[in-house]
């Protein structure tokens, strides 16, 4: 596809309808994760301003900062630590509307006010998360998930 985003316009769900097509054909025959994950992490920064976008990928043990968009983030989150790392624990999205109740949230930005991590998952296993955050309280919801969940989905693992 061309490398300009057409951004999407209306609810949430319409941008996302607008967005999943274009990032299908940004990942669809392209075998480099990193270079899928970087798009995608782009593709949702772009068409959503969300605080900050981005991937963790399991290595060894722990998550360790891979492809994202927004300010400088901590580098490497233990398994059942903070919200990504209790998302890798138990295999599942989180949706957190106000991170400061979420017991061992992990503070990268005191400006990040509510987070979804949603895991990628391969064969079963978790193989990393993509963690969004908003500057707003509230900013998630079970769409979110359910779109999140195809797109990363979409990724070749
Ligand atoms: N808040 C996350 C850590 C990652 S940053 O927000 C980019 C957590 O609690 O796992």
């Amino acid at each position: 596809m061309a490398e300009d985003l057409s951004i999407g316009t209306g609810t949430k769900e319409e941008q996302y309808e607008t967005l999943i097509p274009q990032i299908k054909a940004l990942v669809d025959g392209e075998p480099d994760l990193v270079a899928n994950l970087a798009n995608v992490a782009a593709a949702l920064k772009e068409q959503f301003g969300w605080f900050w976008v981005g991937f963790y990928l399991v290595k060894e043990e722990e998550l360790v900062l891979g492809p994202f968009q927004g300010p400088v983030a901590c580098t490497r989150i233990r398994k059942g630590r903070g919200v990504c790392g209790s998302s890798w624990q138990q295999a599942k999205t989180l949706i957190v509307p106000d991170v400061e109740q979420f017991p061992g949230h992990i503070a990268c930005s005191s400006l990040s006010k509510s987070e979804i991590v949603v895991p990628l998952l391969k064969d079963g296993k978790v193989v990393g998360v993509l963690d969004v955050d908003s500057d707003s309280l509230d900013s998630f919801d079970e769409t979110d998930q359910r779109y999140l969940e195809q797109i990363v989905g979409s990724i070749n693992l």
